[in-house]
């Protein structure tokens, strides 16, 4: 079986047959990730790009983690000092790496869609890593893979999805991955950082934290993206982590075991304490390790659509 599309845009172009595979991948790709070695051959020959307009920790180097122990040819494009700062359009850039042989363009970028034109205007294959406030779907993929691995096949699973929904891709892209695999994606949040229509995606609108968290298999709380904010949507941080943060009587009604993820990176004290960030339930190191497998398996998978 072989992923369809040249590139890798959204949950909402995959099969949940395509999902099944990259994560079925994945797991192969974790045992190279988690081996002494952390090296093999089958990207050898091959260039992977990253195009990042904004800033990243755990996407970027992941994917640069991952080029490398694939044997690719990794660069990143220092978007800062490139000629974008000379006003050099997005699909200008996109064509000079093309024709400088990279076969797979890693970008992430402040407009909704900026990937969709770019994978238009390019041979290469184009993932996105996280596009305005639209899709991060390789940050949902490796959400789910940190869930198939602790708790098994999610079909059923209660997801808990708390936080700034409004102007999170994570959001988005989990609540689209999570109902497409036969998940139950519950979301809650202060009504000023609700989006409207979400519900329209397959998720279950609920009326606090405590009704969202109720019997949840996992709990996942969002960042408040403060950047994005225009004007003030809630008076202050303290105020946010009083009435909107999860604590650990709040998230008491979760199931026993139940998993606390946050894809990162934590204002700890407003979303999440550090007594949960760091707690035995907290699998929010265990996301960032398999986010390497994860992108692994995609590089793997675009780059190998017609040998493998
Ligand atoms: N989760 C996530 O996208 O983190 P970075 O912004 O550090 O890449």
């Amino acid at each position: 079986m072989k992923l369809r599309s040249k590139d890798l845009l959204g949950i909402s172009d995959l099969t949940p047959e395509e999902i099944r595979l990259i994560l079925d991948t994945a797991v192969d790709m974790k045992k190279i990730v988690t081996s002494g070695m952390k090296k093999s051959s089958y990207l050898q020959g091959r260039t992977v790009m990253t195009l990042f307009y904004e800033n990243s920790t755990r996407t970027r180097v992941s994917f640069e983690l991952a080029s490398k122990y694939l044997g690719a040819q990794a660069v990143n494009v220092a978007v800062a000092s490139s000629s974008v700062a000379k006003g050099e359009t997005l699909i200008d850039t996109g064509r000079t790496l093309d024709v400088m042989g990279t076969d797979i363009l890693v970008i992430r970028h402040g407009n909704s869609g900026a990937p969709h034109h770019l994978a238009k205007n390019v041979k290469a294959s184009v993932i996105n890593a996280g596009d305005g406030m639209h899709e991060h779907p390789t940050q949902a993929l490796l959400d789910l893979f940190t869930m198939r691995e602790a708790l098994g096949d999610v079909k059923g699973m209660k997801v808990a999805i708390l936080g700034d929904v409004l102007h999170s891709r994570v959001a988005r892209s989990n609540i689209l991955c999570l109902a497409k695999m036969g998940a139950e994606p519950c979301i809650y949040g202060p009504s000023t950082l609700m989006a409207p229509g979400i519900g329209l995606m397959g998720a279950n609108v609920c009326g606090s934290i405590e009704e969202t968290v109720s019997g949840a298999d996992v709990v996942m709380s969002l960042r408040v993206q403060l950047e994005r904010q225009k004007k003030a949507l809630f008076p202050s941080a303290a105020e946010y982590a009083r009435y909107f943060g999860l604590n650990p009587g709040n998230v008491s009604g979760a199931k026993p075991g139940a998993l606390w993820m946050h894809p990162g990176p934590v204002n700890r004290g407003v979303e999440m304490p550090t007594s949960l960030v760091d707690g035995p339930q907290s699998v929010i190191d265990t996301q960032v390790t398999n986010g390497v497998a994860i992108r692994m398996a995609i590089l793997y998978l675009l780059t190998g659509r017609e040998e493998h």
